[in-house]
């Protein structure tokens, strides 16, 4: 279900044409907020300053033209997101191609249709609430996983690293570059149940008790409550990464013990992309390792902690991987 706006949405109409705009008005009144402009100079100006949920745009104007309106209206950072529909006569529609170069998402034809129009109006408006709602729902799930990591790792920087080297891990074990852009954005929630662990025991600066650690290995299980249950493929991914990071192919990981392909292959991707840039990592109970170490280590557990087809992939990774841990790399302190 998508959320119900309270406010109508608005909707800019461009026209020299006083007749058209009157046509058009009548069209969409009532159920949108409408705006009006003569030329598209003032298009553009009216764009920047309501910021409308869509544009419906005449080629032929004076002043500024459809096209030139609209392609200002693409290349502004603020606007540039807002779809533009050309509304322009059939003899127009020649040049349809330079309406889609400048950014236009749809042509109508005139004399227009008013069920076209409101169809076409409806449709796009639609797509837009889509791409809001998958924009906000990314940016809160990057924004979680930065919160997680900000207790034991401040500059959030581990996330974006292991969360690239579990996308190139992704794609050389052969998955779609869909399924591991999914990884890519749900990855960065694996810790996020470390929100849940006392201070006392996520800052300790020494190695961690029994007790401690029967805390600390409640992090996966509390990660896949504080993500919950989703229609989502993202968020479900998210989840089922919190929920199996830390399983081993032996078995003899936590929470539940999976072993091999009972780990789900994104948690046990993650498992490496995470262990490599912990162990590269400083953290409040350890130095960085030495990037070879951290390889050696990698490769000494694969059969043990690791699944050894993804570390043997992994290894061969090591040019792309350094690139990604150099673009990241920690603030001088
Ligand atoms: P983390 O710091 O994000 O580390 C993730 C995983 O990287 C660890 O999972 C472990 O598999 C690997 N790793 C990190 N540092 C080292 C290391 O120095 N040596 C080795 N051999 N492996 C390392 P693990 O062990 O399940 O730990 C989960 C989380 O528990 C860690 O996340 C960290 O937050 C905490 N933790 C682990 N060991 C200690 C410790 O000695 N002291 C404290 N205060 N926290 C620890
Ligand atoms: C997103 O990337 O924000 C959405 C992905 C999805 O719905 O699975
Ligand atoms: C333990 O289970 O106490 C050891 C921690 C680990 O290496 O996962
Ligand atoms: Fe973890
Ligand atoms: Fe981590």
């Amino acid at each position: 279900m998508l959320p119900q706006r309270v406010d109508k949405p608005s909707i800019l109409l461009v026209d020299d044409e006083p007749a058209n705009l009157r046509i058009l008005s009548e069209v969409l009144d009532g159920e949108y907020r409408l705006l009006v402009a003569r030329d598209g100079a003032t298009a553009v100006k009216l764009a920047r300053a309501q910021l409308p949920d869509l544009i419906l745009m005449d080629v032929v104007m004076p002043v500024m033209d459809g096209y030139t309106a609209c392609q200002q209206i693409k290349t502004n950072d603020e606007t540039s997101h807002i779809p533009v529909i050309f509304v322009s006569a059939n003899s127009e529609v020649g040049d349809e191609s330079k309406g889609f170069d400048v950014g236009a998402v749809d042509y109508i034809g005139k004399p227009i249709s008013p069920a076209i129009v409101r169809a076409r109006v409806k449709t796009h408006l639609s797509l837009v609430r889509v791409e809001e709602l998958q924009r906000t729902r990314l940016q809160i799930v990057q924004r979680l996983g930065r919160a997680a990591e900000y207790r034991d790792n401040e500059t959030g920087l581990h996330v974006l690293r292991m969360s690239h080297y579990a996308h190139l891990l992704a794609l050389a074990a052969g998955w779609s570059e869909h399924a591991a852009d999914e990884l890519l954005h749900a990855s960065p929630m694996h810790d996020i149940g470390k929100i849940g662990i006392p201070d006392r025991v996520l800052l300790k600066p020494t190695p961690l008790n029994e007790d401690d650690w029967r805390i600390m290995h409640k992090h996966p299980w509390i990660g896949a409550q504080i993500i919950g249950e989703h229609t989502s493929s993202m968020l479900r991914m998210a989840r089922e990464v919190a929920f199996t990071h830390h399983e081993r192919w032996d078995g003899q990981g936590y929470p539940r013990g999976l072993s091999q392909d009972g780990i789900p292959e994104c948690g046990r991707i993650v498992a490496i992309a995470d262990v490599f840039d912990a162990l590269t990592s400083e953290r409040p109970y350890k130095d960085a390792w030495p990037n070879e170490v951290a390889l050696e280590y990698l490769q000494a557990n694969a059969g043990r902690r690791f699944e050894p087809r993804l570390i043997e992939l992994f290894l061969g990774l090591t040019e792309r991987v350094f690139e990604i841990q150099q673009r990241w790399s920690e603030p001088e302190k």
